[in-house]
């Protein structure tokens, strides 16, 4: 029987439970994949990939994760689809998941995905918008407890932009009960409607990015300007120019710390060389398991839970 309808709108929308069982279900599909061992649980069924934006990492992480799943995907972009010559969302919505089986759409407004998903037959994944990009902090997460064991407890320093990701780590935090220390340049504070959050309890603003990193368990920052914000690229890089993640960031941290980026990264922007490319920086085991944990969740899904 196919599992009741469910989409992957915002990290909240899946509850401690099931992202515990995702988490699990994720070591196991990485390490059939590890042992070239053929899984097919999704065959004959097809994933469309609606981009509004650029990517490298979720294109292929979804694309490759359908076929070594069994099922094929389809790459859809706003120039050269009727959603780029103004179809409504709605109207999309209704065609493409009466064609498909699952969706992935990485877009602008959280609204937009929000309404394609109303009128979807089909399970929706938001493959970031400018509020959120949870398939990251999934493959975040679940490379920090690969690395070091459960998060609940933990801190974590995000430094930088309050931008999706930053969002997306603060209601991480709510569901998975971790801490957050987030240090933001003035103006660019976290919004707590926007973010989605429930309440304050999981997390704390710092004035000195140096005071965020304290005694955290992991370090991490974005680029200064996302997609969709290039027009104030020039004041951002004035404005973020104390925020950028160095040597002595990392020293205040745990000594266990990990640093992470979802990538891509501007070296000597938001972050040094020298953490991004040392030996507590985790980014290639970050984008690696983008691939894994998206594959759980393409067969949580499609298929519900599975004991095998
Ligand atoms: N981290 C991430 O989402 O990368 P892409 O923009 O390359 O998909
Ligand atoms: N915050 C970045 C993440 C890119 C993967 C952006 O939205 O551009």
């Amino acid at each position: 029987m196919a599992p009741a309808l469910k989409h992957f709108l915002q990290f909240k929308d899946f509850s401690r439970d099931e992202l515990e069982y995702l988490f699990v279900r994720t070591r196991v599909i990485k390490e059939r994949f590890k042992r070239y061992q053929p899984y097919h649980p999704l065959a004959d069924r097809t994933l469309a990939m609606i981009f509004e934006k650029s990517s490298t990492r979720t294109r292929l992480s979804f694309e490759a994760g359908m076929h070594q799943l069994g099922g094929s995907a389809i790459y859809l972009n706003t120039r050269d689809t009727q959603l780029g010559r103004g179809e409504p969302v709605e109207d999309a919505a209704e065609v493409i998941s009466r064609m498909v089986d699952v969706v992935m759409i990485r877009t602008y407004e959280q609204d937009i995905i929000e309404r394609f998903a109303a009128h979807s037959r089909v399970p929706v994944i938001n493959g970031l918008t400018n509020e959120y990009h949870p398939c990251q902090i999934l493959a975040d997460i679940y490379t920090y407890i690969e690395q070091r064991g459960p998060i609940q407890g933990k801190t974590v320093a995000w430094i930088g932009d309050s931008n999706n990701m930053c969002n997306t780590w603060l209601q991480a935090a709510e569901v998975l009960d971790f801490n957050v220390h987030v240090s933001t340049p003035p103006g660019y504070e976290v919004e707590p409607e926007r973010a989605g959050l429930f309440g304050t309890d999981h997390y704390e603003a710092f004035v000195d990015p140096m005071d965020a990193c304290r005694g955290a368990d992991l370090v991490t920052t974005d680029v200064w300007t996302s997609m969709g914000f290039e027009a104030e690229s020039a004041s951002r890089m004035k404005a973020f120019a104390d925020w950028r993640v160095d040597n002595d960031m990392m020293r205040v941290a745990a000594d266990a710390a990990l640093f992470m980026h979802c990538l891509p990264a501007h070296r000597g922007e938001e972050v040094e060389a020298d953490v991004i490319d040392g030996p507590q920086s985790v980014v290639w085991k970050e984008a690696e398991n983008r691939l894994h944990t998206q594959k759980a969740m393409l067969e949580y899904l499609l298929r519900g839970r599975i004991e095998d």
